[in-house]
Order: C-alpha cells, then sequence, then structure tokens
C-alpha cells in the first residue's frame, strides 16, 4: 500500500512537499526534487523548508506563510535559486494539515514550474515595451525636425542678407554647425525607432563573428588590446540577418575596445561561441577586463541615449539589443567595475522560414 501511494505521489507532474508544523520536511516526490535541484530525498528530509526554499526580497516561502497565518494559499509565486544554481519561477499552492481539533499538523505543498511561462511573459513584455519606445521615439524624432527645417532655412535667409558682416556670419555658422547636429540626433533617432526587420538567411555565425574581429583588430592593436577568439566543433548554421548580427557584433566589439583606459597592461578581448545541441541555443560570449560598468549604470547601458562617452551617441547596446529581440533571443551581462564586463548573447535556433 505504501509503494503504491509512493508510486503515485512520484508520477504527478507537479511537485509535491510535506512539512510538519516546524516547517520540517516529511516527504518530497521526485518532479519535487528535481525543481529544487536535489538528487534524492536523502538530501533534504529532515531539513527546514526555510532553508531549502529561503525567504528573500518580497519572496517569501510559502509553507512558512501557510503555517504562520493558519490557512491555505494559492497559486503564489516564488523565485528561487535552487541547488543547482539554476533561477526558477514556483507556482506554490498548500493545503493546511489539521487534527481533529482543527489544530495545524503541517501542511503541503504543490508546485509547478513556472519557469519557461515566466520566460516567454518577461520576452513579450520587452518586446511591448521597445515597441512603445520606438513610437515616442520616432514621434520625438518627427517633431524635433519639423520646426528644424523651418529654423534651418531663416538662418540661411540671415546669412545671405548678412553678407559681409563677418562677425555675424562667423555666428551663424556656428548655429548651423549645432543645427546640423540636431539634425543627425533626429535621424539616429528615427533609424532606431524602426523595429528591424530581418531577412533571415542560412549563414555560418563563426565566419560572421571571425570576420568581425579581424576587422577591428586594427583599432585593438592601436591600442595594446589583444583578441582571441574560440568556437565549439559542433555550431551549425544559423537562421537569421546576417547584416544585423554583424551590426550586434561590431558593437559590442567596439564598445569592448572602447573600455580600456590606458593603465592595464594585459588589456584582452576574448569572444567565444558555443552551441548547445539540447536546447538548440547558440551562446555568443564577449569579454573584456577592461574598466567595467557600475551597477547603476548597468541598470541604464539599454536605455536609448543613455552614454558615458565624449561623442557617443549612445544607441549602440539599445540597437543591438532590439535586433537580438527581433531574433528572439536574450541579451545579459555580467560586469565588475575594474574587473571588465562579458556580454552573453543567446540566440535560439529558428526555423528556416524565420
Ligand atoms: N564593454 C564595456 N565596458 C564598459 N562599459 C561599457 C561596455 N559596453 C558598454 N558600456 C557602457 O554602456 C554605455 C552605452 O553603450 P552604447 O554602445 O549603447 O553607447 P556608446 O558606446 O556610449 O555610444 P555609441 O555606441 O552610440 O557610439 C557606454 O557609454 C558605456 O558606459
Ligand atoms: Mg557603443
Amino acid at each position: 500500500m505504501d509503494s503504491l501511494y509512493q508510486t503515485i505521489i512520484n508520477s504527478l507532474s507537479s511537485g509535491m512537499i510535506t512539512v510538519d508544523s516546524e516547517g520540517i520536511i516529511i516527504s518530497a516526490n521526485n518532479p519535487a526534487l528535481v525543481i529544487l535541484g536535489y538528487n534524492s530525498d536523502n538530501e533534504i528530509l529532515g531539513k527546514s523548508i526555510r532553508d531549502v526554499m529561503p525567504d528573500s526580497n518580497g519572496n517569501i516561502n510559502p509553507f512558512m506563510e501557510s503555517i504562520e497565518k493558519k490557512t491555505a494559499l494559492k497559486r503564489r509565486e516564488y523565485a528561487l535559486k535552487n541547488k543547482k544554481g539554476d533561477k526558477t519561477y514556483l507556482g506554490i499552492t498548500t493545503s493546511l494539515i489539521e487534527n481533529s481539533n482543527y489544530e495545524v499538523q503541517g501542511v503541503v505543498g504543490l508546485m509547478t514550474d513556472l519557469t519557461k511561462i515566466k520566460t516567454m511573459q518577461d520576452k513579450l513584455k520587452q518586446k511591448e515595451n521597445l515597441a512603445i519606445l520606438g513610437e515616442m521615439t520616432a514621434v520625438m524624432a518627427h517633431e524635433i525636425k519639423n520646426p528644424l527645417t523651418g529654423i534651418k532655412f531663416g538662418i540661411e535667409y540671415l546669412k545671405s542678407i548678412l553678407k559681409g558682416n563677418d562677425d555675424a556670419i562667423e555666428s551663424i555658422e556656428l548655429i548651423l554647425k549645432e543645427i546640423n547636429q540636431l539634425e543627425r540626433i533626429a535621424k539616429d533617432m528615427t533609424n532606431f525607432a524602426r523595429m528591424p526587420q530581418i531577412n533571415v538567411e542560412s549563414f555560418d555565425l563563426v565566419d560572421l563573428i571571425e570576420g568581425k574581429i579581424k576587422i577591428h583588430k586594427p583599432e585593438a592593436d592601436a591600442k595594446g588590446v589583444k583578441m582571441e577568439f574560440t568556437a565549439d566543433k559542433n555550431v551549425p548554421n544559423y537562421n537569421g540577418d546576417p547584416y544585423l548580427l554583424g551590426e550586434v557584433f561590431n558593437n559590442l566589439i567596439i564598445n569592448s575596445i572602447e573600455a580600456f583606459d590606458g593603465d592595464n597592461d594585459d588589456k584582452k578581448i576574448e569572444v567565444e561561441i558555443r552551441y548547445d545541441e539540447n536546447n538548440s541555443l547558440f551562446t555568443v560570449r564577449v569579454r573584456d577586463n577592461g574598466i567595467g560598468i557600475s551597477e547603476d549604470n548597468q541598470k541604464k547601458i539599454f536605455i536609448p541615449f543613455f552614454t558615458t562617452k565624449r561623442g557617443g551617441t549612445g544607441l549602440g547596446l539599445p540597437t543591438v539589443q532590439r535586433i537580438i529581440i527581433a531574433h528572439n533571443g536574450a541579451i545579459k551581462l555580467n560586469s565588475t567595475v575594474g574587473k571588465g564586463t562579458e556580454f552573453i548573447v543567446e540566440l535560439p535556433l529558428l526555423s528556416g522560414e524565420g
């Protein structure tokens, strides 16, 4: 009877955990172990659920909450870095185990792994946000361009009637230069506002990236920066837009070359491409040991026009992000000030038609 019960519990598709009134784990089925990243129930039986699923910012362990509030909880979301180090999002529903005097003896919780759904939702949200941002940028660019055209005509006219007055002409030339700068910004904004149209073809991503590294080698050499490239042997052809992805790696490599301020004598950029056959996922890492990005700035670098460089437009990374999202991919980074920065580009293998 006991083993039949065990078989049924283990064949549930959800994870199931039972804890006593102190939060000590009494049972955990196989799916629960998989979700939490353990190999056998010996590793968690007798432990406190508080240690296995700790509370963090606004993320409260639903088992303990159930016990403390003496109430069942429905579909609570809980984020966890599991034992194997994977970030997982769980949906947890709890029920109280009570004795005949309605005293809480423990809690049973059913948990479903929502990580895939959550990732999809995040991507969708990002796409929506970018679409709104694109629209706003387009409207702003338009609103800047129109009066600018009028101003330019007016100034050109003034210039024509002030012929001979060299001081005035000189000031006017300066104004015209500023206007041209504004026009350039408006043009950049218009280009950025368009969601990239991807023309899918099958091509060798390894070749493409290697080519980009070669193109930028002279700039890197000039700054005394070494560039290294490694590629997995099993990387298949990728289906995507080679021109746009070329822009992605151009931007990332240029940013890395620009990330050195001169003091370091072991300046290095490492580019690496791997292919994960199980998930049909290409991962490209562009890593430098340059100045790094502060945590504060890490939150801003994908916002259009954010730049810390003289003469930068701050449209490099936002454009990179849009192109990657248009390929259903993702971009992440790890960076430490004074140590360096690593950008990680993940591109799923799209079907031929894209
Ligand atoms: N590898 C890197 N190391 C350090 N900082 C970086 C790196 N890549 C990006 N950044 C930071 O992110 C900011 C935004 O980068 P982004 O490419 O969008 O614009 P930019 O390089 O400043 O200007 P543009 O690319 O338009 O010439 C940079 O100004 C810099 O502060
Ligand atoms: Mg840049």
